[in-house]
């Protein structure tokens, strides 16, 4: 995934832009329900070193700070702005490029990355890279969004302006939301991490929950974009934006597919 003229932050989701603290916030609000109980059931050393990776408001760091005992967190981020959650004396943010910026070999026990990998270019390489952080027997946690669910919604009108969101990150930033997440598990194999298994959740939309803000706030903030597509126009993505907020308006969302893996064994003791 190369040669794309913009990439994330540029324009599209930049931290600065009207309403993203409040959008990224919604995400969290989304998912950290099913990260947290996903991070809190894994079998981790005392002590662990843990990598937040993309960290957006820091919520995820901030619990692996607060839960995990005696974790050392390293949050990383391009754009450290929006950090809303707590900054504990364990956590340490960082400003990284998770496609050019380094860490050393096996220097984590626990790395976790979310809504992240699918949007940055050349990412089966950085994968690599990320798994070369991964202290022998560490675990990856990795979570991405799939579009499926959504070719079921069944506004067609609400279908169509959400795919259409899809096509535009794809068409400007080079996102893949469609195959990245769901190929990941075997991506993992092919590098050499073991008992990768995988959990997938699908939330509903609706006028009082989190996914309706999430998709509130990222239809507005892609008008522009999806208004160019064939067959599409402001008008329509307005006309979603409302009926999002209807007492009765219920449909699917994007799955998250949330992927587990354990790195690959250090040298046999001799
Ligand atoms: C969709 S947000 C997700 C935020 C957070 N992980 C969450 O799930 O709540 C993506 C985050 O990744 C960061 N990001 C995007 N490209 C990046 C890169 N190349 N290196 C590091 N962070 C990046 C963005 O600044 C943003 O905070």
């Amino acid at each position: 995934m190369t040669g794309k003229a913009e990439s994330y932050g540029q324009k599209i989701f930049s931290h600065s832009a009207a309403n993203e603290r409040q959008r990224l916030a919604a995400l969290s609000d989304v998912l950290d329900p099913v990260t947290f109980s996903v991070l809190a059931a894994l079998p981790l050393r005392e002590e662990p070193r843990c990598l937040e990776l993309g960290a957006g408001t820091g919520t995820v760091a901030a619990w692996m700070a607060a839960h995990l005992p005696g974790a050392q967190v390293t949050a990383t981020d391009l754009d450290l702005s929006l950090i809303t959650a707590h900054r504990p004396d364990n956590v340490r943010f960082v400003h990284h490029d998770i496609t050019s910026d380094r860490f050393p070999a096996e220097s984590f026990d626990l790395i976790h990355g979310r809504y992240l990998l699918h949007h940055v270019p050349d990412r089966d390489r950085v994968l690599g890279e990320i798994v070369r952080w991964l202290a022998p027997g560490g675990t990856l946690v990795l979570e991405d969004p799939a579009v499926f669910p959504l070719h079921a919604a069944r506004d067609p009108l609400y279908r169509a302006v959400c795919l259409g969101a899809v096509e535009v990150l794809a068409q400007r930033i080079g996102s893949d939301c469609v195959d990245w997440a769901l190929d990941l598990a075997s991506k993992a194999g092919d590098l050499g991490l073991t008992d990768v298994t995988v959990r997938v959740t699908c939330p509903t939309v609706s006028h009082d929950n989190a996914p309706g803000r999430f998709w509130q706030l990222t239809l507005a903030h892609l008008r522009p974009g999806i208004a160019t597509l064939p067959g599409l126009g402001s008008r329509e993505v307005a006309e979603v934006i409302a009926r999002i907020s209807r007492p009765d308006f219920l449909d699917l969302s994007m799955a998250t597919v949330t992927t587990i893996a354990t790195g690959p064994a250090g040298p046999a003791d001799p």
